[in-house]
């Protein structure tokens, strides 16, 4: 069953019915102010740290009520007869309902008696609130007077504390209203929440209670049934947002109301701020504005290729979600509700690389921010705070280790290889050290605390943070690690070699060479690598165990590490297609645990089939894509990526039941009677490397240092793409022909009619387009 489609077009979802399996949502903002809003308008707002700054308040744990969120009730006072535009909260029926999540913005619209109406919500670029409209036209034959009701809950700012100390938060909150804009503010600190109506209001109510009415709900509000509000404010109690606009309407015309939602940090800041764009006019004008900023972004990297999914994906919605991961890590979602964990070290370190072809600037600011909760002994915070920038947790075993791909992906997409000297903090010492010395610290620390096998120790979890081998003996020892660390050590030889350390780049060669014979000699099971030894030297992962035999990332990361010979990678990628794959991807391990096991710890609290355990954990699958290319299979590495596209799940949503336009983190395994069902979405690593195993290894359209690299390796049956990209303030118009129906192999590269040798386009910087053509064999 289907629920929506993809407008090429306009590069939009549209949701045509409100009850999606779930809420199926998007993002406003651009990473500082922003928020999330769901098909039926539930979500909430917050000013750059969703923890310390929010805005508005929503119902965690709440799906399948989701709610609240930017509401708008219409009231016909003729009949008394109410609705909501966007179906919730009222769920009156509505005609004609259809939700466009585009990029940055989301448009709810419907009709019911002879009212059209169409809610837009948006952040316009650079701007740090947002915007809300509601357009009506009366397309019935007679006048109508019509009441529209705006529904804001504010959130006090510490969302914690909302919700932790209801009498304290409740004492101090103040919400008033003075000439169309409602306040929101505590004596705490200079900060305010404001709501601005851009046309003049019948009646507004700032105090929660009295807005809803005393057991009522917000499907049927007090003010709404008695089509008025009271004026009220509220001096202790919940703040809200609510203005009563009184509307005459005849047939035929139309009429559009602006409101603007914001914090500023001084009451003058608000007055000032919120009179400037809560008018159509303005308003319109920053939508197109949003309009273009996207249609630019988008361009940076453009594909046409035999697979229409694969052509939605990269052009737009995988772009567009890669951005989202890098703006929000996993701090902000449906699921992770921005209250715990702030911006992840080895996420966000993985999230650059979904953003490096269009803005490596914002990269290169997001590397240092990283290598600012970095410790001078080499390991880092598991997480930081976007506002304060301070960090929490540690004792991860990989965290440290991802800054170096960020770090190498930077500087071939920029050549900006200075960065390497630049100097940045500790977060531990009053020392700085160069970019280079922070990466060194990294290498050195895991280097550094080995086990019995010589593999790095596992502490308490590596990439999996579900498999938690430290009983506190101290011996656990990560494969996975350990195959990092050589891909790790294989990105700083080169880029010491790029910068003329050659010595250093001898040195790291050899470390790595000695890393990856450590796991051959240790972590060989047969058929495939084992995934680590616990703290009393058991295997996790070999064909011994009774369950979890077999483990995913160990044997992608084998041969993306390069440590698996050919023969060995053709075997291990064998056994994961015979053992893991399923129709809905490839599982993370199997069997699955089947009991809680305090010695592997988090792994063994799912249920069999969910998440890491044995669940098709999404983020590990690009990397069987990428090892599949490096190995040359073409046919088989597209088949992955084709198995986990959303896109093609959208007729059978009703299963899948997350939104089909982004890449979720997890579905359930076969092992789970939900076999199929994924949860979720949009924040997951899966975002960046899946764009990256599409573009720079499937297409195999690769920044390098030198230039940019074209390395297809495709299904034989292609007879070739189109990839256009910037790089280094130029252009490439890239076609790539396979005549012979290869996989693999460039035979001749010609740009702008010139032949060239070997497979890299060289770097031009000169602000124009560069027509290259490669042609796959002879
Ligand atoms: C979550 C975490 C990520 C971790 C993964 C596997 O997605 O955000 O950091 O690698 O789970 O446990």
């Amino acid at each position: 069953m289907k629920y929506g489609y993809f407008d090429q077009l306009n590069n939009e979802y549209v949701i045509t019915r409100p009850d999606t399996p779930t809420p199926w949502i998007n993002y406003i903002g651009e990473g500082r102010y922003g928020g999330i809003i769901s098909n039926t308008a539930g979500g909430y707002s917050f000013d750059r740290d969703p923890r310390y700054n929010r805005v508005l308040r929503y119902r965690y744990n709440s799906v399948p009520q989701d709610q609240p969120g930017r509401y708008f009730y219409i009231r016909d006072d003729d009949t008394a007869d109410f609705w909501s535009p966007t179906w919730q909260p009222v769920k009156a029926a509505v005609e004609n309902y259809e939700c466009r999540h585009g990029l940055g913005y989301t448009q709810i619209s419907s009709s019911k008696s002879g009212i059209e109406s169409r809610a837009r919500y948006f952040v316009p670029v650079g701007k740090d609130f947002e915007i809300w409209s509601l357009k009506l036209e009366n397309r019935s034959r007679k006048t109508r007077k019509i009441s529209i009701f705006t529904y804001a809950e504010f959130c006090f700012f510490d969302a914690v504390m909302d919700q932790q100390n209801v009498d304290w938060i409740q004492q101090i909150g103040q919400c008033s209203c003075r000439d169309r804009i409602i306040y929101f503010s505590t004596f705490i600190k200079d900060k305010y929440t404001y709501f601005a109506s851009g046309s003049g209001v019948h009646s507004h109510d700032c105090a929660l209670e009295t807005f809803i009415g005393k057991y009522n709900d917000l499907g049927r509000p007090h003010a709404v049934l008695k089509g008025k509000c009271s004026n009220s404010s509220a001096y202790r109690g919940n703040g809200v947002g609510a203005f009563c606009i009184k509307a005459v309407l005849k047939p035929d015309s139309e009429k559009e109301y602006v409101f603007q939602l914001g914090t500023a940090e001084k009451k003058a800041d608000a007055d000032r701020i919120s009179g400037k764009y809560n008018n159509v006019k303005k308003a319109g004008s920053e939508f197109v504005k949003l309009k273009d900023y996207w249609k630019k972004y988008i361009s940076a990297m453009s594909i046409r290729t035999p697979s229409r999914d694969m052509d939605l994906m990269v052009n737009v919605w995988n772009q567009y979600q890669c951005k989202t991961t890098f703006n929000w890590s996993r701090f902000v979602s449906l699921y992770q509700l921005g209250i715990g964990r702030g911006m992840g070290f080895r996420d966000s370190s993985q999230d650059t690389l979904g953003i490096m072809h269009v803005m490596p600037d914002k990269a290169k600011e997001m590397i240092i921010k990283l290598l600012k909760n970095q410790f001078e002994e080499g390991d880092a915070y598991h997480q930081f705070f976007p506002l304060t920038g301070k960090g929490d947790q540690k004792g991860y075993s990989d965290d440290h280790l991802w800054i170096i791909l960020a770090v190498a992906a930077y500087l071939k997409e920029t050549g900006d290889i200075r960065f390497l000297d630049m100097k940045v903090s500790y977060a531990d010492s009053k020392k700085t050290g160069t970019v280079y010395e922070h990466m060194e610290k990294a290498v050195e620390y895991s280097l550094g605390k080995t086990g019995r096998h010589g593999l790095p120790l596992a502490l308490f979890a590596d990439w999996n943070d579900t498999i938690n081998l430290d009983r506190g003996k101290g011996n656990a020892e990560s494969v996975f690690v350990a195959m990092l660390l050589v891909y790790a050590l294989n990105q700083l030889a080169e880029i010491s070699g790029v910068c003329g350390k050659k010595e250093k780049a001898a040195k790291y060669v050899k470390i790595s060479a000695k890393t990856a014979a450590a796991v051959n000699r240790s972590a060989w099971d047969g058929n495939w690598y084992i995934r680590a030894y616990d703290d009393d030297n058991h295997k996790l992962g070999a064909s011994s165990c009774r369950k979890g035999k077999i483990f995913l990332n160990v044997q992608s990361w084998a041969v993306m590490s390069g440590i698996a010979g050919p023969s060995r990678a053709g075997r291990i990628m064998d056994a994961v297609r015979k053992k893991l794959n399923t129709r809905y991807g490839i599982i993370l391990m199997w069997p699955p645990y089947d009991k809680f096991d305090p010695k592997k710890g988090g792994v063994t609290t799912y249920p069999p089939g969910a998440k890491e355990n044995g669940g098709i954990f999404l983020h590990s699958n690009p990397w069987a894509i990428i090892a599949q290319t490096m190995m040359g299979n073409g046919d088989e590495a597209f088949r992955i990526y084709r198995q986990i596209v959303p896109s093609t799940r959208n007729n059978t949503a009703e299963k899948y039941e997350v939104e089909p336009y982004v890449f979720c983190q997890n579905i359930l395994g076969p092992d789970h009677p939900l076999f199929g069902l994924g949860r979720n979405s949009w924040l997951t690593g899966t975002a960046s490397w899946t764009l990256v195993a599409a573009t720079n290894y499937i297409l195999g359209i690769r920044a390098d240092y030198r230039g940019l690299t074209i390395d297809p390796c495709i299904p034989g049956k292609w007879k070739g793409f189109r990839f256009r990209r910037v790089f280094r303030g130029a252009r490439y118009d890239i076609t790539v022909k396979n005549p012979r129906g290869l996989s693999r192999g460039i035979g001749s590269l010609e740009v702008d009619g010139r032949v060239i040798k070997g497979n890299t386009v060289p770097v031009f910087s000169d602000g124009r387009v560069h027509k290259v053509t490669a042609v796959i064999g002879g």
